[in-house]
Order: structure tokens, then sequence, then C-alpha cells
């Protein structure tokens, strides 16, 4: 008998199963987590931070340093002349509190009583046509103080020679002066006072007599002014506008301050 025909001897049931040995378990790396990137001391960052911070400073510090000595003035172009041709125009007093009784009313040389002497409102000029908008406006490179001068200066005439008109531009960092007479905190009271940093111009002719811009060069201390005119019914005029240096001056910059006589001096009385 063969083997092939030779029966598998039966297994008993208490025998077990061989089964094949399981494969020895893989070992598994775990990843290697980053460094993690070396912290800065917090001083450094501080240190950082005040480092932009002064040289911040001295970039400011800087230019203001040289600001009064910049010829600006061959740089800036009027905001006035970029936006309205400057023509004759009636000077009508902004629609204002500081205004007072004149708040909105055209300015008339022989109305001593709503115009009193020694007495400025403010103006805008040139105008855009319309008062409501001129008055919101807050570009005081179009503000002017209208000043009726004091009485002993000519204050009480009836024609444009009673009143100068100041820009809102000082020439020295371009705050708004004033002319506030009673509530003055200066000794030399009749004047337009900055109240930045001090400048004082005198009246009529504009000249700063004190001051930061007093101590520039012409035509760098002398703030700009109007023309002013009359009609033979007191209206009060802002003659057409030359803003250069050698007429009325370039805003926030200056003018050369004797051509007062010969240029800003209010004209002759005009037909209305
Ligand atoms: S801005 Fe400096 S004194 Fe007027």
């Amino acid at each position: 008998m063969s083997d092939e025909t030779r029966e598998k001897p039966a297994r008993r049931e208490s025998e077990p199963i061989a089964r094949p040995s399981p494969p020895p378990p893989t070992k598994v790396l775990a990843p290697t987590p980053p460094k993690p990137a070396p912290l800065l001391p917090q001083a450094s960052s501080a240190a950082k931070g005040r480092r932009r911070f002064v040289k911040a400073l001295f970039v400011v510090g800087a230019a203001l340093s040289i600001a009064p000595f910049v010829p600006w003035g061959q740089y800036l172009s009027s905001s006035v002349s970029a936006k309205v041709e400057p023509t004759l125009q009636k000077v009508v007093a902004d629609i204002n509190a500081t205004n007072g009784q004149a708040s909105g009313k055209p300015i008339n040389t022989t109305d001593l009583e709503t115009f009193p002497p020694n007495t400025a409102w403010l103006v805008t000029y040139p105008s855009s046509g319309n008062l409501t908008l001129d008055s919101q406006n807050p570009d005081t490179f179009v503000k002017w103080r209208v000043i009726r001068l004091p009485a002993d200066v000519g204050g009480t005439n009836t024609d444009a020679t009673a009143f100068v008109a100041f820009s809102e531009v000082c020439v020295h960092l371009w705050c708004s002066p004033n002319y506030d007479p009673e509530h003055s905190t200066s000794k030399v009271d009749e004047t337009f006072q900055c109240p930045c940093h001090g400048s004082i111009y005198r009246i009529p002719d504009g000249l700063s007599i004190a001051g930061p811009a007093s101590l520039q060069p012409a035509p760098t201390n002398a703030i700009p002014m109007l023309s002013l005119s009359s009609d033979a019914s007191g209206q009060l005029y802002i003659e057409p506008a030359v803003f250069d240096v050698d007429h009325n001056g370039v805003i926030g910059y200056g003018r050369y301050y004797d051509t007062y006589y010969s240029y800003i001096k209010p004209a002759a009385a005009k037909s209305g």
C-alpha cells in the first residue's frame, strides 16, 4: 500500500492546532518634535521698540528744527489759488459764533456799531460763492482775520483804511493766530497773536515783532495780508489777491512787509 492511499491519522479533539508564530512587531519610531526656536529675551523686543521710538522722535525733531529755514513758499502751491481764482470779493463775515453780531453779515465800513474799532472777524477768501459752505470750510489756508483797527490808528475811519486782513496761517508752523485785545495775555495787546509758540504780528503791517516768526529772515517774518477797498455805500471788498512774496504774500510762508504801503494799503474808494 502506497503512502497516498494510507489514511491520515485522525486528529484527536484534545490535540492543539499548530499556528504559525506572529511576526515580531515592527518598531515604530515617533517623529522627533522640532526644536523650539530660541526665545528672544523680552528686554530685547522692548529695546527694539524704544529704539524705533527714539529714531522717530529724532526724525520729527530734525524736521521741525529746519522747518523755519526751509523756503516752503517755493514748494507750496497755495490751496487758495489751486481751488478758486482770486477775484474781487465782497467781505462777508463767516457764519460763526466767534463773529458775534457780525456773523453772516457783509462788512460795511460805515457801520461802527456792528463792526466797532479794535475788533476782528473771520472771513473766507476766495469764496466758493456759498456763505454757508465757506463758513463750514475748516481749511485755514482760505481763512483771514479782518481787523477793524483801534481808534488811535484809524479804526474810526469810514472807509477801507480802517481795516486790515491777516492770514489765519502763522508763518512759523501754521497755527492760527487771533486778534483778541480784550482777552490778550500779552503785554502787547493790539496785535495779532499766535497761541502755539507766541509769535506776535503788529498792526497794521503784519510784521512779526516777537516769538519765533520774528527770528525768521524776510520774507518769512511777516504774515500775508489781503488788499481791501470799499465802495460808495461803505461795503468792504477784497481786491483780487496776488499770492507771492512781493504782493499779498504766500500763505504759510510770508511776504515782504514793507510792501504794505505800496501794495496792501487799502485802495481808494471804488465804485460799487
Ligand atoms: S505756529 Fe509757532 S508761533 Fe505760530
